[in-house]
């Protein structure tokens, strides 16, 4: 296409394979503004001394005021160090809704705070420690542009990934979090074999949608996607990986399924030039499992940087290699002990949500769960 005018948006719906053509068309950049790092949320930036103050009182806080602390892998260390649990997207709504605690302080980003404040028990309160902790995937995903494939499709189901806001999730069947995209889409397609699928907001994750129906033996037909991404993991990039994989020969590789690498990921799996004991796509917890079970020494870690601590504290003995080292998540980082200290302190800032439309988000992640 010569006419730029005629170039997809970002946030635009189109088949798979048009979407996956327009990966390099589209500019997938961050639909909004990225918050500066504070400096403290590097550990070297704050005084032993005030880090264990704040260590103490984040404890005492948290045992006198019946406090779960949960927080996602890409927080700081100082961070994920006072949590009780750490995780994934999806970990961390499980155990969030499982726990019986008074107040759920969870370091993470808006669109996981929703969820657990949907999912919550009557009377707990759910708390974030910084309200610039957005996500620039989700703020891709348009729900006027949902609304008119539904309307285009109405035996269609849409598949939305929980980083997807509530008037998203509101208009979809089902949810989908990393750590369980292939069972839920299987799912899907073998529920559903002739309804037009629509998977969104992430391109990246949609082509791995795509390969796995391929290899089911299913028509990608009627798949469609939607020209969304990370700004993060969009920057993480098939040059970055393999540059480190001739630089670490010996080295096996993570690679989140957000990754802009994810389609040289992919062909190296399917062309059998790397095994899947070799490189391996999955979940932020799927990353320290493997990063426990893997016989290599040496790891090369396609996803936030953040993202080496779980793994370094889940396997000490391996030597972790950032594909890209400026892959950061500001979002993620705004969290830091002062405001996890705050948070506790003021019982601040609590996540609500409106009641109708929590009620109809509920359901597509409920059909995820009831999902094993
Ligand atoms: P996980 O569910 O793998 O933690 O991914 C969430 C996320 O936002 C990755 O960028
Ligand atoms: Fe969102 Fe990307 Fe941050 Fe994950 S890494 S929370 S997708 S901005």
């Amino acid at each position: 296409m010569s006419n730029p005018a005629l170039l997809p948006l970002p946030g635009d719906i189109l088949k798979a394979s048009d979407a996956i053509a327009m990966i390099p068309e589209v500019n997938l950049g961050p639909p909004i503004e990225i918050p500066l790092i504070p400096p403290e949320a590097d550990s070297g930036n704050i005084s032993d001394e005030e880090r264990r103050w704040l260590n103490e009182e984040i404890n005492r806080l948290a045992e006198e005021r019946n406090v779960l602390i949960l927080a996602h892998n890409y927080t700081p260390k100082d961070v994920q160090k006072r949590a009780r649990f750490v995780g994934d997207s999806l970990h961390l709504m499980k155990m969030g809704r499982q726990s019986t605690a008074r107040v759920l302080v969870e370091a993470s980003v808006l669109f996981m705070n929703e969820i657990l404040a949907i999912m919550k028990q009557p009377g707990q309160i759910v708390l974030t420690p910084s309200l610039k902790a957005l996500c620039s995937l989700a703020a891709h995903a348009d729900v006027n542009k949902v609304r008119e494939w539904k309307h285009a499709h109405p035996t269609g189901k849409v598949i939305s990934y929980v980083n997807t806001y509530l008037d998203v999730k509101a208009e979809s069947y089902i949810c989908c979090a990393s750590a369980n995209v292939a069972r839920i889409i299987t799912h899907v397609a073998e529920k559903y074999p002739d309804s037009p699928l629509l998977f969104l907001p992430d391109v990246f994750l949609g082509y791995y949608a795509v390969n796995l129906l391929k290899k089911m033996g299913r028509s990608t037909d009627n798949l469609w996607l939607m020209m969304g991404a990370c700004h993060v993991h969009e920057q993480i990039t098939a040059h970055h990986v393999m540059r480190q994989m001739a630089l670490h020969p010996d080295a096996a590789v993570y690679a989140h399924m957000e990754c802009g690498c994810v389609s040289k990921c992919l062909s190296l799996l399917d062309r059998g030039l790397l095994t899947e004991e070799r490189l391996k796509l999955a979940s932020t917890w799927g990353a320290t499992e493997f990063a426990k079970k893997t016989p290599h020494k040496k790891i090369i870690v396609a996803t936030t940087v953040t993202n080496i601590y779980p793994m370094s504290v889940a396997a000490p003995d391996k030597e972790f290699i950032p594909a890209n080292p400026e892959a950061r998540c500001a979002f993620m980082e705004q969290h830091t002990l002062r405001n996890l200290y705050e948070s506790l302190r003021d019982v601040k800032y609590e996540v609500t949500v409106d009641p109708e439309l929590a009620e109809r988000a509920r359901k597509p992640i409920e059909r995820m769960l009831s999902i094993q």
